[in-house]
């Protein structure tokens, strides 16, 4: 019987392994090499089959498989940790004959006549030590101050291209790669555009908490406390060397053996005999960049040779055998034809200018915001000035300065628009504030937005409903808010320029699905100013209803977790303003989920008696998820913090629980088992009883307190 039974467990953790590495396999054609070899959804599937494995049997869980990328919970702050070697920075340039000079220094230090280097590019992100131990990825670290840096393992653990075990090639002893974090392009813009739509009605702050470009925004996702936002934004690794030479003699084959070990390489790297052929490879690149899907501001040249880095060692700051050769930056001289006054959902006006075209960093470019007016009176730039634009981070098109030498006497200067431009309702300045705000509720480019958000996918998610659309649902009266969306009649649809009837079914039906989203999603759509999805979500998940919710008072919903008084405010007095409560009743009308009571936390089914305990989890969990076992705990009463004090009650720990568990022994703090924890709160309330052996945190949603 045993021996059946062990035979069965081996083979479950072969198949485990087996998918295991056949999903680090697809990840690194997908996320590293860009050449995928299944369809996402057979991808999905294998992923599911290795969940499913993991939750049937817990024991078999290790820190390296790929469904534990995300570890969900935040951290107080990071750890400083000591690099193998330190970590360098390096000497830069802009021209040639600096390139040159190098070559001379670096020939007549070796004593030889030409040198061989390898080029590679200069990825604009930040720099990162990788520590792997018999292949598991086990620990990685900004570069700090050169000797010690940040301690970020679980944010570069969210980062799919980058292997939590290496394969069977890589050697077993700790290594250190080197390498550089990086926003893609695509992530970057997604992620600014995702952070203009989330700016406030009041807060015109939001603005600048756009990302100006991919390497801040890279490191503001590296350097978040909470794994859960790095794992959103996208991110990217290259690797380009290590603490050592690893055993190898030149640096190209390390390159080659980091590529072999399944480690993301980026390919253009060449070995280039003498300084010319340098600057011919780093010629190639400065327009041929601009069609790499991430930034690049320049070419690093490495002497290749090991033996030779050694020989020509580092000045206190930069190698000797190494130097950056930076782009030369992207502008152009333009004439600007007009200012155009833009307003956005929030009811803020961008001024932005369109000027003549030109070509800037591989695109053609017409237009770029001015940002404000204070930001136009400073650089005082005025219509039909003479322009200097320039691609910030080589995306955003930016104006860097007027020209006022050439100007002529005809050029008008920009004034701050005293009404709406779109609905000619009065416009505010707000105290201390650059930005100028339409105040009309009805503004049709508040309410067009407002629309465009309320379908968009992380809200009601109603397909077929863009900006276009949206425009003429407007233009025409046929909608005035978002409520009217649900009765909108298929004769008149089919009014609406190049609508056709069957974009017209698609539509109506789309709408139709959408009164079925969940309720935090409605709460999303809703547009209440500084309610985003997570905020919607805690919300959804305390009160439950549309009702509950719009009934609590400010001291109610400041008792979320999250939220506080600004917040609070917000939602208060969203649903005590007569245009919204109208909206409300259409959108009540029209059948959609408005939740239910079931659903909410702190109803009277479920008994607080977690009520007031502070819990911290560690480890691995049997059959729940981390995030899962939280939110358990707090539809008890009680709450979760990421760290250990003396203030926390319990720590609840897994399978492999580390030094929290450790920190609860020492400072008292009592540690209990997933098993005491389900006694606590009585027998069988999980809803998890393992019968048919599915995923645990699915049936916990579906169990029967919910
Ligand atoms: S090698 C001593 N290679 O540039 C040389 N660095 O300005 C160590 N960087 O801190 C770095 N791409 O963050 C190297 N292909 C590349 C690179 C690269 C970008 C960054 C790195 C470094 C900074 C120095």
């Amino acid at each position: 019987m045993k021996n059946i039974e062990t035979q069965k467990t081996m083979s479950i953790e072969n198949e485990i392994k087996r998918l295991r590495e056949e999903i680090r396999k697809h990840d690194y054609n997908y996320y590293v090499l860009n050449a995928p070899e299944i369809s996402d959804f057979e991808y999905d599937r294998l992923m599911q089959e290795l969940r499913g494995l993991e939750n049937e049997n817990p024991e078999l869980v290790t820190s390296d498989s790929p469904t534990q990328r995300v570890s969900g919970e935040p951290v107080e702050g990071f750890t400083s940790v000591k690099h193998m070697v330190p970590m360098l920075s390096m000497d830069n340039t802009y021209s040639f004959e600096d390139l040159k000079d190098f070559d001379k220094r670096v020939r007549d230090s070796l004593d030889v006549p030409q040198v061989e280097y390898v080029v590679e590019l200069k990825f604009d992100g930040l720099a990162i030590a990788l520590q792997y131990e018999n292949k598991i990825f086990v620990r990685g670290a900004t570069r700090g101050d050169g000797t010690t840096g940040d301690d970020v393992t679980y944010n570069l653990r969210t980062i799919n291209s980058l292997p939590l075990k290496l394969n069977d090639a890589a050697p077993d002893e700790l290594i250190e790669i080197r390498g550089e974090v990086y926003m893609p392009k695509k992530s970057f813009e997604r992620i600014n555009k995702e952070r203009e739509e989330n700016m406030t009605r009041h807060s015109p702050g939001a603005a600048r908490n756009l990302f100006a470009n991919p390497r801040n925004a890279a490191a503001g996702s590296l350097k978040t406390l909470d794994p859960r936002i790095t794992a959103k934004r996208g991110l990217g690794v290259f690797c380009y060397g290590a603490a050592g030479s690893l055993g190898f003699d030149t640096h190209a084959e390390l390159l080659d053996n980091l590529k072999k070990w399944g480690l993301p390489v980026s390919s253009p790297a060449k070995i280039c005999y003498g300084i010319d052929e340098v600057m011919d490879y780093c010629n190639e690149w400065i327009d041929k960049r601009h069609n790499l899907p991430f930034e690049t501001d320049g070419m690093v040249i490495k002497v290749n040779s090991f033996a030779e880095q050694e020989q020509l060692g580092a000045t206190a700051k930069y190698p000797r055998w190494a130097i950056a050769y930076k782009f030369p930056a992207e502008q152009a001289v333009t004439k600007l034809e007009n200012v155009e006054f833009q307003v956005g959902r929030t009811g803020h006006i961008t001024p932005v200018a369109h000027f003549q075209s030109v070509q800037l960093a591989g695109t053609k470019v017409s237009r770029a915001t001015l940002h404000n007016f204070d930001e136009i009176a400073r650089k005082d730039i005025r219509e039909g000035d003479y322009i200097v634009v320039e691609k910030a981070g080589e995306i955003i098109p930016y104006v860097v300065k007027s020209l006022p030498e050439k100007r002529t006497g005809s050029e008008k200067i920009i004034r701050e628009p005293e009404k709406c431009p779109v609905c000619g309702g009065d416009v505010y300045r707000y105290k201390d504030s650059a930005f100028l705000v339409c105040e009309n509720q009805g503004c049709p480019a508040l309410v067009k937005k407002s629309i465009v958000h309320f379908a968009s996918r992380n809200a009601m998610n109603i397909e077929g409903l863009g900006p276009a659309i949206v425009d003429q649902l407007v233009d025409s009266g046929m909608v005035k808010d978002y409520g009217d969306l649900y009765f909108l009649e298929k004769n008149k649809l089919l009014g609406i320029e190049r609508m056709a009837e069957k974009s017209a079914d698609n539509l109506l039906s789309g709408i139709i699905k959408s009164k079925k989203q969940p309720v935090a999603k409605l709460i999303n759509a809703l547009g209440i100013r500084n309610v985003g999805e997570a905020t919607a979500r805690a919300l959804a998940e305390r009160f439950g209803t549309i009702e509950k919710l719009s009934a609590a008072s400010l001291e109610e919903l400041q008792e979320v977790s999250d939220i506080g008084p600004e917040v609070a405010e917000s939602v208060f007095s969203f649903f005590r303003n007569p245009n919204n409560e109208e909206v409300l009743h259409k959108l009540a009308d029209a059948g959609l989920n408005f939740g239910n009571d079931e659903y909410a936390t702190n109803t009277k089914n479920i008994p607080q008696v977690l009520e007031g305990k502070k819990f911290v989890l560690t480890g691995t969990l049997p059959g729940i998820s981390r995030p899962d076992a939280s939110e358990l705990i707090r539809k008890f009463g009680g709450s979760v913090s990421g760290s250990v004090s003396k203030k926390t009650d319990y720590v609840l720990a897994g399978a492999e629980a580390g030094s929290k568990a450790d920190k609860a022994e020492r400072l008292g703090v009592e540690v209990i088992s997933w098993e005491e924890f389900l006694e606590m709160v009585g027998d069988g309330s999980d809803g998890r009883d393992g019968r048919d052996g599915r995923d645990g945190s699915d049936e916990f949603s579906q169990g029967t307190l919910f």
